[in-house]
């Protein structure tokens, strides 16, 4: 069997239109604009309105990915959604979107890695590319965070935004495309970021309810510790992995989290800070979406070119973590 290239050959953004501000959270909350900008470099994020749910925000990505790959619906053969904020437990987010596109010949499927969402579904479409088993792969990353954060929790409320990103995956010419993968994941640390209550370990009940525990809740100390080493540790195994160099990445894009994980990556690999691209400040933490939001919008400013090495790292609840290097390939 030969073995194909895959890469994405087209991206779509979305996020809605409401704005909430660090100066709206002084409201809700005890903080100030000034420890949220400073602790995490979030100056704004976006709310979902009360009709849209996480599929509606994937369709409105989904939608300008396939005008910009130039491809049907007709022509996608599985949608991979990953998400952590699901429409509802059953059916999966991804079933919804292929109901609500007209995705008559795709298979579809959710994935939840949280932050790492999107890494992991690339990944997956790798591998299916790769080995022919599909040809176009339709993955999304998508989250209506604002539906679960208590927002009687400073320690998580001001943290998190709603937004989707899609990209199509298909084959490639040689050279270009995803050159390599690295994922993982450490169960052990999953209660520093969970939501407690709502699955069959603990269906929800009026007490639960009366503790929130139907919320997302955070170790944040813990998350971010992790975050300093995995995600640096992460994105060094992929560049290996490819058989290059950090001097020969063009531009890294990671999970927008805070601006001090970041900073902490770029010096632990000796990568310049300006060559991570960084969009938090107007979208803070969007989970599965960030990374795809930010890749199409450091391609909407020109910053991607054909040939170009560019590395997508992340990390999250699980606890999870993965990176991946491309060489862009329009
Ligand atoms: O996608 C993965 C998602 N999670 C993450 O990436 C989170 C990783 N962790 C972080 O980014 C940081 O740990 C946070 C931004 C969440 C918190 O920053 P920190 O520097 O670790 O602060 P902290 O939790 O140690 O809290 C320091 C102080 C505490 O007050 P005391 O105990 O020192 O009096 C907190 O109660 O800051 C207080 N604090 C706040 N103050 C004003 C916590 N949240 C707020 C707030 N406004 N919103």
């Amino acid at each position: 069997m030969k073995i194909k290239n895959a890469g994405i050959i087209g991206v779509g953004t979305y996020i809605p239109e409401k704005i909430m501000t660090n100066f709206d959270f002084e409201k809700i909350v005890e903080t100030t604009d000034e420890w949220i900008r400073t602790r995490t470099g979030v100056e704004e994020r976006r709310f979902a309105s009360p009709d849209q749910a996480t599929s509606d925000l994937c369709i409105k990505a989904a939608e300008q990915a396939l005008l910009s790959a130039k491809i049907k619906i007709e022509d996608i053969d599985m949608i991979l959604v990953a998400t952590c904020t699901p429409d509802f437990q059953i059916p999966s987010t991804a079933c919804i979107v292929q109901k609500k596109m007209g995705a008559l010949n795709a298979g579809a499927l959710d994935i939840n890695a949280a932050c790492s969402g999107f890494i992991y579904g690339l990944t997956l479409a790798n591998g299916l590319i790769k080995s022919s088993i599909y040809k176009n792969i339709l993955v999304i990353g998508a989250e209506t965070l604002s539906r679960v954060l208590d927002m009687e929790d400073r320690n998580t409320c001001i943290l998190f935004g709603d937004g989707a990103a899609a990209v199509v995956v298909s084959q490639v010419e040689s050279g270009y495309g995803i050159l390599s993968t690295y994922l993982g994941a450490d169960g052990d640390l999953g209660e520093a970021l969970t939501i407690k209550a709502g699955g069959t370990r603990n269906p929800i009940t009026s007490e639960r309810i009366e503790n929130r525990e139907q919320f997302l809740s955070m170790k944040g100390q813990e998350v971010f510790k992790f975050a300093v080493k995995a995600l640096p540790n992460a994105t060094l195994q992929a560049i290996n992995m490819a058989e290059i160099s950090p001097e020969d990445i063009n531009l890294v894009i990671p999970h927008q989290a805070n601006v001090r994980i970041i900073d902490a990556a770029s010096k632990k690999l000796g990568i310049p800070i300006e060559k991570f691209y960084m969009n938090l400040n107007k979208v803070g933490n969007t989970s599965a979406a960030s990374i795809g939001l930010a890749l199409g919008e450091a391609l909407e400013k020109g910053m991607i070119k054909k040939g170009e090495n560019v590395v997508l790292t992340g990390f999250g609840a699980g606890l999870t973590y993965g990176s991946l290097v491309m060489k862009w390939s329009y």
